[in-house]
Protein backbone atom coordinates (compact mmCIF):
# COMPACT_ATOMS: atom_id res chain seq x y z
CA UNK A 1 0.00 0.00 0.00
CA UNK A 2 1.23 3.55 -0.52
CA UNK A 3 1.64 5.35 2.15
CA UNK A 4 1.25 9.12 1.17
CA UNK A 5 3.70 10.24 4.95
CA UNK A 6 6.49 9.15 3.11
CA UNK A 7 5.51 11.99 0.82
CA UNK A 8 5.96 15.32 1.89
CA UNK A 9 4.30 17.65 3.82
CA UNK A 10 4.77 15.96 6.71
CA UNK A 11 1.91 16.31 9.28
CA UNK A 12 1.92 15.61 12.75
CA UNK A 13 -1.90 15.14 13.67
CA UNK A 14 -2.83 15.33 17.31
CA UNK A 15 -3.08 18.11 20.09
CA UNK A 16 -2.39 16.45 23.23
CA UNK A 17 0.28 17.68 25.58
CA UNK A 18 2.39 14.57 24.75
CA UNK A 19 2.14 15.39 20.82
CA UNK A 20 2.94 19.17 21.66
CA UNK A 21 5.89 18.64 23.20
CA UNK A 22 7.29 16.06 20.74
CA UNK A 23 6.55 19.05 18.05
CA UNK A 24 8.40 21.28 20.21
CA UNK A 25 11.45 19.30 20.55
CA UNK A 26 11.89 18.17 16.95
CA UNK A 27 11.40 22.23 15.95
CA UNK A 28 14.36 22.84 18.56
CA UNK A 29 16.33 19.50 17.43
CA UNK A 30 16.32 20.55 14.10
CA UNK A 31 18.81 23.49 15.18
CA UNK A 32 21.32 21.21 15.95
CA UNK A 33 23.34 19.06 14.15
CA UNK A 34 23.83 16.57 17.42
CA UNK A 35 22.81 13.28 16.95
CA UNK A 36 18.86 12.43 17.81
CA UNK A 37 17.17 9.26 19.61
CA UNK A 38 13.95 8.68 18.82
CA UNK A 39 12.59 6.60 21.49
CA UNK A 40 8.66 4.48 21.09
CA UNK A 41 6.62 1.87 20.33
CA UNK A 42 6.37 0.61 16.56
CA UNK A 43 4.19 2.76 14.60
CA UNK A 44 4.32 5.57 17.00
CA UNK A 45 5.68 7.97 14.30
CA UNK A 46 9.14 7.44 14.84
CA UNK A 47 10.21 8.40 10.96
CA UNK A 48 7.55 10.83 11.03
CA UNK A 49 9.26 12.92 13.79
CA UNK A 50 12.79 11.97 12.14
CA UNK A 51 11.70 13.32 8.78
CA UNK A 52 10.10 16.69 10.77
CA UNK A 53 13.26 17.12 12.39
CA UNK A 54 15.03 16.66 8.91
CA UNK A 55 12.87 19.22 7.61
CA UNK A 56 13.35 22.14 10.55
CA UNK A 57 17.19 21.36 10.13
CA UNK A 58 19.57 22.33 7.34
CA UNK A 59 18.15 19.92 4.48
CA UNK A 60 19.92 17.93 2.14
CA UNK A 61 19.07 14.16 1.39
CA UNK A 62 16.84 12.02 4.30
CA UNK A 63 18.34 8.82 3.87
CA UNK A 64 16.27 6.26 5.43
CA UNK A 65 18.44 3.20 6.95
CA UNK A 66 16.52 0.30 8.11
CA UNK A 67 19.10 -1.76 10.11
CA UNK A 68 16.79 -4.33 10.88
CA UNK A 69 16.48 -4.88 7.10
CA UNK A 70 19.89 -4.73 6.53
CA UNK A 71 21.09 -8.57 5.40
CA UNK A 72 24.23 -9.27 7.51
CA UNK A 73 26.90 -10.14 5.00
CA UNK A 74 26.26 -7.08 2.98
CA UNK A 75 25.38 -4.63 5.86
CA UNK A 76 29.29 -2.76 5.83
CA UNK A 77 29.21 -2.46 2.47
CA UNK A 78 25.33 -1.08 1.90
CA UNK A 79 26.60 1.77 5.00
CA UNK A 80 29.70 2.10 3.52
CA UNK A 81 29.63 1.27 0.02
CA UNK A 82 32.88 -1.08 -1.15
CA UNK A 83 35.97 -0.32 -3.71
CA UNK A 84 36.27 -2.13 -6.68
CA UNK A 85 37.64 -5.49 -6.43
CA UNK A 86 36.72 -5.27 -2.73
CA UNK A 87 35.35 -9.30 -2.70
CA UNK A 88 34.21 -11.50 -5.55
CA UNK A 89 31.68 -9.40 -7.80
CA UNK A 90 32.76 -6.14 -7.06
CA UNK A 91 33.44 -5.45 -9.99
CA UNK A 92 33.19 -1.49 -10.14
CA UNK A 93 33.25 0.67 -6.54
CA UNK A 94 29.60 1.20 -5.25
CA UNK A 95 29.05 4.18 -2.53
CA UNK A 96 27.11 3.59 0.39
CA UNK A 97 23.92 4.88 1.88
CA UNK A 98 26.05 7.15 4.70
CA UNK A 99 27.38 8.56 1.39
CA UNK A 100 23.74 9.10 -0.26
CA UNK A 101 23.26 11.07 2.71
CA UNK A 102 26.44 13.33 2.61
CA UNK A 103 25.43 16.50 3.61
CA UNK A 104 21.78 15.46 5.15
CA UNK A 105 20.15 12.95 6.91
CA UNK A 106 20.88 9.21 7.59
CA UNK A 107 17.73 7.70 9.53
CA UNK A 108 18.92 4.59 11.45
CA UNK A 109 15.97 2.48 12.03
CA UNK A 110 16.16 0.16 14.94
CA UNK A 111 19.19 1.02 15.31
CA UNK A 112 18.88 -1.78 18.12
CA UNK A 113 18.96 -4.48 15.96
CA UNK A 114 22.84 -3.23 14.38
CA UNK A 115 25.24 -5.82 15.25
CA UNK A 116 28.11 -5.21 17.61
CA UNK A 117 30.72 -4.99 15.24
CA UNK A 118 28.50 -1.93 12.61
CA UNK A 119 27.97 -0.42 16.02
CA UNK A 120 31.83 -0.08 16.04
CA UNK A 121 32.24 1.70 13.00
CA UNK A 122 29.11 3.96 13.66
CA UNK A 123 30.33 5.13 17.04
CA UNK A 124 33.60 6.29 14.77
CA UNK A 125 31.26 7.99 12.01
CA UNK A 126 29.65 9.72 15.06
CA UNK A 127 32.89 10.63 16.79
CA UNK A 128 35.74 11.29 13.94
CA UNK A 129 33.28 11.97 11.02
CA UNK A 130 35.20 9.48 9.17
CA UNK A 131 34.63 6.17 7.48
CA UNK A 132 35.92 3.72 5.56
CA UNK A 133 34.29 1.42 2.71
CA UNK A 134 34.82 -2.56 2.46
CA UNK A 135 38.07 -3.05 1.09
CA UNK A 136 39.68 0.84 1.09
CA UNK A 137 42.59 1.61 3.38
CA UNK A 138 42.06 5.41 2.98
CA UNK A 139 39.33 7.05 5.82
CA UNK A 140 36.59 8.96 4.18
CA UNK A 141 34.83 12.47 5.39
CA UNK A 142 31.35 12.31 5.70
CA UNK A 143 29.37 15.35 6.97
CA UNK A 144 26.48 13.04 7.87
CA UNK A 145 23.75 14.04 10.86
CA UNK A 146 22.43 10.56 12.25
CA UNK A 147 19.07 10.27 13.50
CA UNK A 148 18.47 6.85 15.02
CA UNK A 149 15.28 5.24 16.37
CA UNK A 150 14.36 1.94 17.94
CA UNK A 151 11.48 0.33 20.02
CA UNK A 152 13.94 -1.40 21.97
CA UNK A 153 14.95 -0.36 25.68
CA UNK A 154 18.48 0.88 24.72
CA UNK A 155 19.66 0.74 28.33
CA UNK A 156 18.36 -2.77 28.87
CA UNK A 157 20.58 -3.81 25.62
CA UNK A 158 23.20 -2.25 26.87
CA UNK A 159 23.40 -4.30 30.44
CA UNK A 160 22.80 -7.11 28.46
CA UNK A 161 25.81 -6.23 26.18
CA UNK A 162 24.29 -6.43 22.98
CA UNK A 163 24.48 -2.94 22.54
CA UNK A 164 27.44 -1.08 23.35
CA UNK A 165 27.84 1.68 25.91
CA UNK A 166 29.99 4.10 24.05
CA UNK A 167 27.84 4.40 21.09
CA UNK A 168 24.56 4.53 23.27
CA UNK A 169 25.74 7.66 25.14
CA UNK A 170 27.30 9.31 22.07
CA UNK A 171 23.37 8.66 20.73
CA UNK A 172 22.01 9.69 23.70
CA UNK A 173 22.70 13.25 23.44
CA UNK A 174 18.39 14.88 22.14
CA UNK A 175 16.27 12.16 22.91
CA UNK A 176 12.66 12.38 22.41
CA UNK A 177 10.31 9.57 23.55
CA UNK A 178 7.15 8.71 21.48
CA UNK A 179 4.15 8.27 24.02
CA UNK A 180 2.17 5.11 22.47
CA UNK A 181 -1.45 5.85 21.22
CA UNK A 182 -3.18 4.46 23.87
CA UNK A 183 -1.73 7.18 26.31
CA UNK A 184 -2.78 10.24 24.58
CA UNK A 185 -6.09 9.08 23.37
CA UNK A 186 -7.33 12.33 22.98
CA UNK A 187 -5.16 12.35 19.73
CA UNK A 188 -7.58 9.75 18.18
CA UNK A 189 -10.35 11.73 16.62
CA UNK A 190 -8.40 14.05 15.05
CA UNK A 191 -5.86 11.68 13.78
CA UNK A 192 -8.89 10.18 12.48
CA UNK A 193 -10.11 13.36 10.38
CA UNK A 194 -6.61 13.79 9.10
CA UNK A 195 -6.32 9.94 7.60
CA UNK A 196 -9.56 10.78 5.94
CA UNK A 197 -8.66 14.24 4.71
CA UNK A 198 -5.31 12.22 3.45
CA UNK A 199 -7.23 9.37 1.47
CA UNK A 200 -9.40 11.74 0.62
CA UNK A 201 -12.31 10.09 1.82
CA UNK A 202 -15.41 12.11 2.39
CA UNK A 203 -16.09 9.42 5.46
CA UNK A 204 -18.00 10.27 8.54
CA UNK A 205 -18.14 7.76 11.73
CA UNK A 206 -21.01 7.25 14.21
CA UNK A 207 -20.52 8.18 17.62
CA UNK A 208 -20.66 5.11 18.42
CA UNK A 209 -18.26 3.84 15.77
CA UNK A 210 -16.23 7.04 17.16
CA UNK A 211 -16.02 5.77 20.74
CA UNK A 212 -15.24 2.66 20.25
CA UNK A 213 -12.23 3.21 18.39
CA UNK A 214 -11.38 5.81 21.08
CA UNK A 215 -11.97 2.89 23.62
CA UNK A 216 -9.37 0.24 21.38
CA UNK A 217 -5.82 0.31 22.97
CA UNK A 218 -4.10 0.38 19.73
CA UNK A 219 -1.16 -2.04 20.11
CA UNK A 220 0.27 -0.87 16.76
CA UNK A 221 -0.06 2.52 17.46
CA UNK A 222 -1.14 5.01 15.13
CA UNK A 223 -0.25 3.00 11.96
CA UNK A 224 -2.71 0.32 12.68
CA UNK A 225 -5.13 3.06 12.81
CA UNK A 226 -4.14 4.12 9.99
CA UNK A 227 -4.69 1.06 8.31
CA UNK A 228 -7.81 0.39 10.01
CA UNK A 229 -9.09 3.73 8.38
CA UNK A 230 -7.74 2.62 5.51
CA UNK A 231 -9.07 -0.53 5.39
CA UNK A 232 -12.73 0.66 6.53
CA UNK A 233 -12.63 2.86 3.70
CA UNK A 234 -11.80 0.76 1.41
CA UNK A 235 -14.20 -1.71 1.72
CA UNK A 236 -17.30 0.22 2.63
CA UNK A 237 -19.05 3.05 0.13
CA UNK A 238 -20.33 5.37 3.01
CA UNK A 239 -20.10 8.44 3.54
CA UNK A 240 -21.27 6.94 6.64
CA UNK A 241 -18.78 4.18 8.82
CA UNK A 242 -20.74 2.25 11.64
CA UNK A 243 -20.07 -0.13 14.38
CA UNK A 244 -20.50 -2.83 12.09
CA UNK A 245 -17.32 -1.63 9.26
CA UNK A 246 -14.66 -1.69 12.29
CA UNK A 247 -12.07 -3.85 12.30
CA UNK A 248 -13.80 -6.89 14.34
CA UNK A 249 -10.36 -6.29 17.10
CA UNK A 250 -11.57 -2.87 17.58
CA UNK A 251 -15.35 -4.14 17.58
CA UNK A 252 -14.50 -7.12 20.21
CA UNK A 253 -13.28 -5.33 22.29
CA UNK A 254 -16.28 -2.78 21.93
CA UNK A 255 -18.49 -5.75 22.67
CA UNK A 256 -16.55 -6.54 26.22
CA UNK A 257 -17.23 -3.66 26.78
CA UNK A 258 -21.00 -3.70 26.48
CA UNK A 259 -20.99 -7.15 28.11
CA UNK A 260 -19.18 -5.63 31.19
CA UNK A 261 -21.64 -3.01 31.13
CA UNK A 262 -24.33 -5.53 31.49
CA UNK A 263 -22.67 -7.67 34.02
CA UNK A 264 -22.24 -4.20 35.96
CA UNK A 265 -25.60 -3.09 36.30
CA UNK A 266 -26.61 -6.57 37.42
CA UNK A 267 -24.23 -6.30 39.47
CA UNK A 268 -25.36 -2.95 40.76
CA UNK A 269 -28.91 -3.85 40.97
CA UNK A 270 -28.20 -7.33 42.88
CA UNK A 271 -26.47 -4.98 45.63
CA UNK A 272 -29.00 -2.67 45.36
CA UNK A 273 -31.06 -5.00 46.51
CA UNK A 274 -29.04 -7.25 49.06
CA UNK A 275 -28.54 -4.11 50.93
CA UNK A 276 -31.69 -2.95 51.34
CA UNK A 277 -33.16 -5.95 52.14
CA UNK A 278 -32.03 -6.08 55.77
CA UNK A 279 -33.24 -2.73 56.81
CA UNK A 280 -36.84 -3.80 57.47
CA UNK A 281 -40.13 -1.87 56.11
CA UNK A 282 -37.90 -0.14 53.75
CA UNK A 283 -38.80 -0.07 50.30
CA UNK A 284 -36.60 -2.92 48.55
CA UNK A 285 -35.23 -0.71 45.85
CA UNK A 286 -32.33 2.33 46.08
CA UNK A 287 -33.04 5.77 45.22
CA UNK A 288 -32.31 6.35 41.35
CA UNK A 289 -29.70 8.86 42.59
CA UNK A 290 -27.34 6.35 44.85
CA UNK A 291 -27.95 3.46 42.25
CA UNK A 292 -26.40 6.43 39.33
CA UNK A 293 -23.32 6.77 41.68
CA UNK A 294 -23.01 3.51 42.42
CA UNK A 295 -22.45 2.61 39.22
CA UNK A 296 -20.26 5.56 38.00
CA UNK A 297 -17.94 4.01 40.66
CA UNK A 298 -17.86 0.54 39.91
CA UNK A 299 -16.97 1.82 36.74
CA UNK A 300 -14.74 3.54 37.48
CA UNK A 301 -13.37 0.49 39.64
CA UNK A 302 -13.33 -1.80 36.70
CA UNK A 303 -12.01 0.29 34.38
CA UNK A 304 -8.96 1.48 36.68
CA UNK A 305 -10.09 5.17 36.54
CA UNK A 306 -10.22 5.33 32.64
CA UNK A 307 -12.41 8.60 32.32
CA UNK A 308 -12.74 7.45 28.42
CA UNK A 309 -13.75 3.90 29.18
CA UNK A 310 -15.62 4.47 31.89
CA UNK A 311 -18.21 6.76 29.85
CA UNK A 312 -17.92 4.74 27.25
CA UNK A 313 -19.53 1.34 29.70
CA UNK A 314 -21.93 4.00 31.52
CA UNK A 315 -23.01 4.59 27.83
CA UNK A 316 -22.89 8.39 28.02
CA UNK A 317 -20.81 11.12 27.01
CA UNK A 318 -17.57 11.79 28.29
CA UNK A 319 -18.74 15.37 29.04
CA UNK A 320 -22.16 14.35 30.95
CA UNK A 321 -19.32 11.95 33.03
CA UNK A 322 -17.53 14.69 34.06
CA UNK A 323 -20.52 16.48 35.18
CA UNK A 324 -21.60 13.71 37.58
CA UNK A 325 -18.45 13.06 38.96
CA UNK A 326 -19.22 16.94 40.08
CA UNK A 327 -22.34 16.52 40.87
CA UNK A 328 -21.18 13.10 43.22
CA UNK A 329 -18.33 15.06 44.18
CA UNK A 330 -16.19 12.17 43.13
CA UNK A 331 -12.39 13.07 42.65
CA UNK A 332 -10.94 12.18 38.94
N1 LIG B 1 0.99 12.05 14.82
C1 LIG B 1 0.83 11.54 13.59
N2 LIG B 1 0.14 12.21 12.65
C2 LIG B 1 -0.04 11.71 11.42
N3 LIG B 1 0.42 10.52 11.02
C3 LIG B 1 1.12 9.79 11.91
C4 LIG B 1 1.38 10.25 13.23
N4 LIG B 1 2.10 9.32 13.89
C5 LIG B 1 2.29 8.32 13.03
N5 LIG B 1 1.71 8.58 11.83
C6 LIG B 1 1.67 7.68 10.66
O1 LIG B 1 1.55 6.36 11.17
C7 LIG B 1 2.38 5.46 10.46
C8 LIG B 1 3.44 4.89 11.38
O2 LIG B 1 4.32 5.93 11.78
P1 LIG B 1 5.92 5.76 11.77
O3 LIG B 1 6.50 7.12 11.89
O4 LIG B 1 6.35 4.94 10.60
O5 LIG B 1 6.09 4.92 13.13
P2 LIG B 1 7.39 4.21 13.71
O6 LIG B 1 8.57 4.68 12.91
O7 LIG B 1 7.43 4.65 15.15
O8 LIG B 1 7.16 2.74 13.58
C9 LIG B 1 2.95 6.26 9.31
O9 LIG B 1 2.08 6.15 8.21
C10 LIG B 1 2.96 7.67 9.86
O10 LIG B 1 2.97 8.62 8.86
MG1 LIG C 1 9.30 2.68 11.85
Amino acid sequence: MSDPNTHPPYVLAGRSPEIEKIRRQAARAGCSSAPVLLLGESGSGKEIVARLIHEAGRGGPFVPIDCGALVASLMESELFGHVKGAFTGAAESKPGLIEEADNGTAFLDEIGDLPLEMQVKLLRLLQEREYRPVGSLAWRKANVRVIAATHRDLEKEVSERRFRQDLYYRLNVIVLRLPPLRERKQDIPLLIEHFLRQLRRPYSLTQEALDALVAYDWPGNVRELRNAIERMTAMNSGPLLHSADLPSPVRNHADAGRSQLLALSAAVNGAGRASAAPAAGSPSVLPLLELEKRAILDALRQTKGDLVMTAYLLGIGRTTLYRKLKEYNIPR
